[in-house]
């Protein structure tokens, strides 16, 4: 017997731990649209396309080889994210931690399976969507991305915008929200309205990054609120 689809938002709902019986009160969403300019960073040179690699190949390539900036001294491996190229919505959050560096993917460990199940909670998995960070290798002890190191890092991040060409973008957390959007307001600030990221203006929402939602289990309904705003977007026509 097939699950009926409310029941199935239950399951999901439970899964990332949110309690379903329990009525919270939320902020209502604030208002209109705001445009906010693209992330900054050099372009990177287009890439060789000699060998029959693709464009992605050799992007992903340039990533493992890159020494833009001294985090090439400490990484083990370059994280360049997961997914697919032709996903409508696009992850960022912030960098590795030591289990991404150590595996070369993003998201592993507790808040990557909290991150399965917000995804999971909204039809999603990491193979329908493309989930990338804003640095691709580990800022040593989990330090917060340096500007220069986020400077650095932005060529590849855009390449990685403007190849998957995604319909809308989720920025987990105040590092990649601000990254995106060249700002240093907070997170609430930031939440609960559409902006305009990105090389082609693609439209983002911002949410907790799953790494605090482990810390703050009660903003969970807040995300879920963030998460429905993007199954919502990401079912208008394209
Ligand atoms: N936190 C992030 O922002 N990205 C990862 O890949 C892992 C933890």
């Amino acid at each position: 017997m097939s699950m009926t689809e409310a029941a199935r938002r239950v399951l999901y709902l439970r899964r990332m731990g949110i309690d379903v019986w329990q009525r919270r009160s939320l902020a209502p969403a604030s208002g209109a649209a705001a445009v906010d300019t693209p992330l900054p960073g050099a372009e990177v040179p287009p890439p060789d396309e000699g060998g029959g690699r693709s464009d992605w190949q050799a992007l992903q390539d340039q990533v493992r080889e890159c020494r833009q900036c001294t985090l090439c001294e400490t990484r083990r491996n370059t994280v360049f994210g997961v997914g697919s190229p032709q996903a409508d919505l696009l992850l960022i959050g912030e960098a590795p931690g030591a289990e991404e560096d150590r595996r070369g993917e993003p998201f592993v460990g507790a808040a990557g399976k909290l991150l399965d199940n917000m995804l999971r909670a909204i039809d999603l998995d990491r193979t329908t969507v493309f989930i990338a960070n804003v640095l691709k290798c580990r800022p040593p002890a989990n330090r917060d991305p340096r500007p220069e190191e986020i400077q650095a890092c932005s060529a590849y991040l855009n390449a990685q915008l403007r190849h998957i060409r995604p319909r809308v973008i989720l920025a987990l957390g105040k590092v990649s929200a601000q990254a995106l959007l060249q700002s240093s307001a907070p997170l609430k600030a930031m939440r609960e309205r559409w902006h305009a990221a990105g090389p082609e203006q693609t439209p983002m929402m911002v949410t907790y990054h799953p790494a605090y939602l482990l810390r703050r289990p009660d903003d969970k309904a807040r995300a879920w609120r963030d998460l429905c705003a993007v199954r919502d977007r990401l079912r208008e026509p394209a």
